[in-house]
């Protein structure tokens, strides 16, 4: 049997020895019974999870119909219009209560198309949530905007609304927030700066399918909001994405622009009369998306109630601190992270805190670090386009400004993360996790040293 130790139990038993609760309130590592609690796979002991997680994606034999109908019909390609693209968006923005959506091949071009939309040109700033997939930065450097970082609050990893105006310029066009992991950023002071500055909003909402802000779904936030269905998601295609809006004249324009620049609604020309590209959805992912639709909407309330007794059960021990949302919004957990205090664990590392992790049976990863000193903005701020269109000084104040992102690099420290399908596995598994935590922690002195 499991002798756990809680931060309760430990209380208890410090009571008999001021010193040890001295300790506590001091703010020290707490003192661990390591005896009383089992070792830790690490050091030879059991693994707190011994069965296995949830695999992703998965995929249902009824499906099967529907794709091979579209192989049978050989109308394979959206270009014209109708079909299971269609029916797809419909249903897509009716989960999302948005009056439109355009289907696109990835959230990638999902993410170039809303920028195109919004008038993102040469020589314009983006001001973009640093912690997020590279595609992010990406996009705006595509359409030759300088991707420019407002910080990361580090209690909800989400872009800090608070340092947004501090990098408005007069070259700002847009705001890109990142719902990141599926956690809404706090929309309303991002609107009201936006609007503030005549400034468009485009949500990033590559990893959060219904994720909910005061009682609206994020991708409905802001002017335009951008969706993936890339293989790891919550509503996977393989590859797949959406642009998602409340304006006919907008989604007019992004449908254009998608398909080659063809006329499309109140967005009317002869031809290919605007600049566009090639971003459709194929048939076939939007016959995969269309069937699991009523699979996400269960498995996005499994995954909350799992992160809810998920977060009970971590903001008990001492060093881990679950992320805030904001107020009255709902995460639907792409990512479920949380923050490691290593002071809490004996000086324990934050890699070997994961390595006795995964030895206890539980994946998890470190969720993204300071890509900006990776390499591609030095690439992009160095090539003959953006020095055309930069002066000297603007690029050397925007390569100094990562110096500031501290709020950024603190979480890319000290953050841990679930992937979304353990959320999936049944309650008992859940305590597992938060089992090995606990066993960790007893024997981190121990973790420490080894
Ligand atoms: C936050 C974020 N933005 C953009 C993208 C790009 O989407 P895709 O991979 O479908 O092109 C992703 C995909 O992982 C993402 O997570």
């Amino acid at each position: 049997m499991n002798k756990r130790v809680t931060r309760r139990g430990f209380v208890r038993a410090a009571a008999a020895g001021s010193a040890a609760l001295a300790w506590l309130r001091a703010g020290r590592a707490p003192m661990i019974f390591a005896a009383d609690a089992d070792k830790p796979a690490m050091l030879g002991g059991k693994r707190a999870h011994r069965g296995g997680w949830p695999g992703w994606p998965e995929w249902r034999k009824s499906w099967e119909p529907r794709i091979l109908e579209i192989l049978r019909s050989g109308r394979w390609c959206s270009s014209g219009g109708g079909g299971t693209v269609a029916e797809f968006e419909e249903a897509y923005a009716k989960l999302l209560g948005a009056k439109r959506c355009v289907a696109t091949a990835s959230g990638t071009t999902a993410l170039l198309t809303a920028l195109h939309v919004m008038g993102i040109d040469a020589g314009d700033e983006v001001i973009v949530s640093p912690y997020t997939f590279i595609a992010t930065y990406n996009v705006c450097l595509m359409h030759k905007a300088l991707p420019v970082f407002a910080d990361t609050d580090p209690e909800t990893l989400t872009m800090d609304p608070a340092t947004i105006e501090s990098r408005i310029t007069d070259r700002t066009r847009a705001i890109l927030p990142v719902h990141i992991y599926g956690m809404p950023c706090d929309m309303d002071p991002i609107n009201e700066i936006a609007k503030k500055h005549n400034l468009a909003v485009i949500e990033d909402a590559c990893q959060a399918w219904l994720a909910e802000y005061k009682g609206r779904k994020c991708g409905t936030l802001g002017d335009l909001g951008c969706f993936s269905f890339q293989n790891s998601k919550h509503l996977p295609s393989g590859e797949g994405g959406a642009v998602t809006g409340n304006s006919d004249e907008l989604l007019d324009r992004c449908w254009s622009y998608h398909n080659c620049g063809r006329s499309f609604g109140t967005n009317k020309g002869s031809g290919c009369f605007t600049r566009g590209s090639n971003y459709r959805m194929m048939h076939y992912p939007a016959a995969l998306l269309i069937q699991q639709i009523d699979k996400l909407v269960k498995e996005t309330e499994v995954r909350r109630r799992n992160a809810d007794h998920l977060t009970a059960g971590l903001k008990e021990i001492p060093g881990i601190q679950p992320v805030r949302l904001p107020e009255n919004s709902r995460a639907v957990w792409h990512l479920y992270a949380f923050r490691y205090d290593k002071e809490q664990f004996h000086g324990l590392s934050r890699s070997k805190f994961m390595k006795a992790l995964r030895a206890e049976g539980i994946p998890c990863s470190g969720g993204y670090h300071e890509q900006y000193y990776d390499g591609l903005l030095d690439e992009a701020i160095s090539s003959r386009g953006f020095k055309r269109l930069f002066s000297p000084a603007r690029l050397k104040a925007y390569r100094d400004s990562f110096q500031e992102l501290k709020g950024n690099k603190e979480v890319c420290e000290t953050t841990v993360a679930f992937y979304q399908s353990l959320l999936l596995a049944d309650r008992s598994d859940i305590d597992d996790i938060v089992k090995a935590i606990r066993k960790i922690q007893a024997h981190s002195a121990e973790l420490a040293r080894s």
